[in-house]
């Protein structure tokens, strides 16, 4: 996720901006910059790559300045691409962390009015609205607030001036804190950033805009003037990069909300906005993927297989290079978020040797994958810096609930009724983030097992698979996920005392077969932790434990059965005093084969 930094003061603007960027490294960036003001001219530098000693550049000895680092969402890294953007002349430059999601339409109506751009991100559009309003004979601070009028998506801008000593700087749907100190001011994407100078910080709120002059500042809502509290932060640099959470992976589970918005935003307006025309023609859907991309596989065949009715299969990545049938008239799909799993990137060089047509499912702008599948879709998790992927996990089951509708056989009003679903799901996602101390205690309970099943029926069963998994590989219990019709074939040999079973309930044809599994397992003495529907009361009369999950259309439990399963795994590790961000042996992007 981009960071913005912005300072006036009396400082040299140039050192604080890099020395604030170098706090927000935390954030995951592929290319970074920095404007300066001073007299009446800005300078900007920016680069691809790690963030450079100020002294590697000539910038100006200005007091004011805007950094950004840039996590690439539009327009692959470059150090054209790269913040800060400026308009025409030079004369405003802008940071942005968010999406612009109708800088298309904008940006080709600027240039029909002339003005030129220079790079392929929807920030660019920013500048030239601002230098377009100031021609009209607006004052930079209103020609901004004229800009937001015509923004849409999600946003946390500081825009700089040539000809004026102000910064402006404006949040929607995306961080921003003002950070106060003694004759000078901060804004940035997250507290770390300004720690360094002052603990003393405002947290925005959506739909601010903040007028930052050297000796006062002021914030604006809906056109008022409105006071906002300035809160003492208690952390320390270290805690602060983790929002306060004690790991990146809490910290991660925590943005799903969030995650699931702006992956939404990419895809959906009124209606869902995507292209299949990939889909044209072709006869069946292969997904390959490994681990927890995997078992987004194995719900998005679920998915399309129920909505569009087209025959989808699964496969890990590391078998199909086995594989030698042609695919002529196959959609491979390869899902990874981090663009770079090797064995992925092989399969989908051997579907296309086979004849196939392939997709890329990834959260890495410019990654390996994006170079190879004929078509690409974005994930919008921003950068998960755990190795466990949780919000990764969810940004993948969003756009395949976004495809699967666009192909679904389902009348409109049907998938507007699931589309409506999908997009209160955030909501559903908070209210679980509620129940966390509730999960903590159930998962304190499990910590104290060496050896766990998991298990599920129909849609259920991928979510079992994820949720032991998550288990397994942070905590280093055993966990194993099964189809719950399975277990009678082998494994209730485990079964016992010491094997308890997490049973995924849902409600859907599924329900009476999994009670029936359920008390099975209970006779055979497993204790049984279930995730049920918050409106279920059956389920918990056979159970040690009941988990009740906010209710939402059975098609979107995996998204919240797993954030449920991602906190008990986590809490279960806690427990255990395990390393919880990089757990052992372990890597997040898995480049050999
Ligand atoms: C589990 C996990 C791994 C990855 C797998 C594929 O939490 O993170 O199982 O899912 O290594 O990674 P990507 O999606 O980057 O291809």
């Amino acid at each position: 996720m981009c960071g913005i930094v912005g300072y006036i003061g009396f400082r040299r603007a140039d050192k604080v901006a890099v020395s604030a960027l170098k706090r927000l490294e935390y954030r995951g960036y592929d290319s970074w910059g920095v404007a300066v003001k001073s007299n009446d001219e800005i300078k900007v530098y920016k680069r691809v790559g790690a963030i450079g000693d100020v002294s590697q550049f000539e910038l100006c000895e200005g007091t004011i300045s805007i950094g950004h680092t840039r996590w690439a969402t539009h327009g692959k890294p470059s150090d054209v691409n790269a913040h800060p953007h400026t308009d025409c002349n030079g004369k405003i430059a802008v940071v942005h962390n968010g999406i612009i999601s109708n800088f298309q339409k904008l940006r080709e109506s600027l240039e029909r009015e002339g003005h030129v751009f220079k790079s392929e991100t929807d920030t660019e559009v920013i500048p030239h609205l601002i230098e377009k309003f100031i021609d009209s004979g607006l004052n930079f601070e209103n020609a901004v607030k004229e800009t937001l009028k015509h923004l849409k998506g999600s946003y946390a801008f500081v825009a700089l001036s040539s000809t004026e000593d102000k910064l402006v700087a404006c949040r929607y749907k995306s961080p921003l804190i003002l950070g106060i100190g003694d004759n000078e001011y901060f804004v940035a994407s997250d507290v770390p950033a300004i720690l360094e100078y002052t603990n003393r910080v405002v947290y925005l709120h959506d739909g601010d805009t903040v007028v930052l002059t050297r000796d006062s500042y002021e914030i604006y809502k809906d056109g008022k003037k409105v006071n906002r509290e300035v809160e003492i932060v208690p952390w320390s640099v270290e805690q602060a990069e983790k929002g306060g959470f004690e790991h990146f992976m809490l910290k991660e589970i925590h943005e799903t909300p969030k995650v699931i918005e702006d992956t939404l935003l990419e895809y959906v307006s009124d209606e869902i906005e995507l292209d299949v025309g990939f889909t044209a023609g072709i006869s069946d859907v292969i997904f390959v993927a490994c681990g927890t991309s995997y078992h987004a596989s194995l719900i998005g065949k679920y998915l399309i297989e129920k909505l569009a009715e087209i025959p989808v299969r699964v496969e890990y990545a590391s078998e199909f290079n086995y594989h030698n049938a042609p695919l002529s008239r196959s959609l491979v799909i390869g899902i990874t978020q981090s663009g770079e799993t090797a064995d992925t990137l092989e399969a989908l060089r051997k579907a296309q040797k086979l004849g196939a047509r392939t997709l890329a499912i990834t959260n890495v702008l410019g990654s390996s994958v994006t170079r190879i599948a004929d078509v690409i879709l974005y994930t919008r998790a921003g950068p998960e810096i755990c190795v466990a992927a949780t919000k990764t996990f969810i940004a993948q089951l969003t756009v395949l609930y976004v495809i699967a509708l666009r192909l679904s056989l389902l009348s409109r009003s049907e998938v507007n009724e699931i589309l409506a679903d999908l997009k209160l799901l955030p909501e559903k996602v908070r209210a679980i983030l509620d129940m966390e101390d509730y999960i903590r205690k159930i998962a304190e309970e499990l910590a104290n097992y060496e050896n766990m099943m998991y298990i599920g029926r129909g849609l259920g069963y991928p979510i079992a698979l994820e949720g032991a998994l998550k288990m397994k590989e942070i905590s280093y219990i055993h966990a194993e996920g099964y189809p719950a019709g399975e277990l009678k074939h082998g494994p209730f040999a485990l079964l016992g005392k010491q094997t308890p079973v997490v049973a995924c309930v849902l409600r859907d044809e599924t329900y009476d077969t999994m009670l029936g599994n359920i008390k099975e397992v209970k006779a055979r003495n497993s204790p049984v932790v279930a995730l049920t529907d918050k409106n279920d009361s059956e389920a918990e009369k056979f159970v040690d434990y009941v988990i009740k999950v906010p209710s939402t259309n059975v098609l979107l439990t995996p998204v919240t059965y797993s954030v449920v399963l991602q906190l008990l795994a986590y809490y279960a590790a806690r427990l255990r005093g395990c390393e919880i961000d990089r757990p052992r042996h372990l890597a997040k992007s898995v480049t050999v084969e």
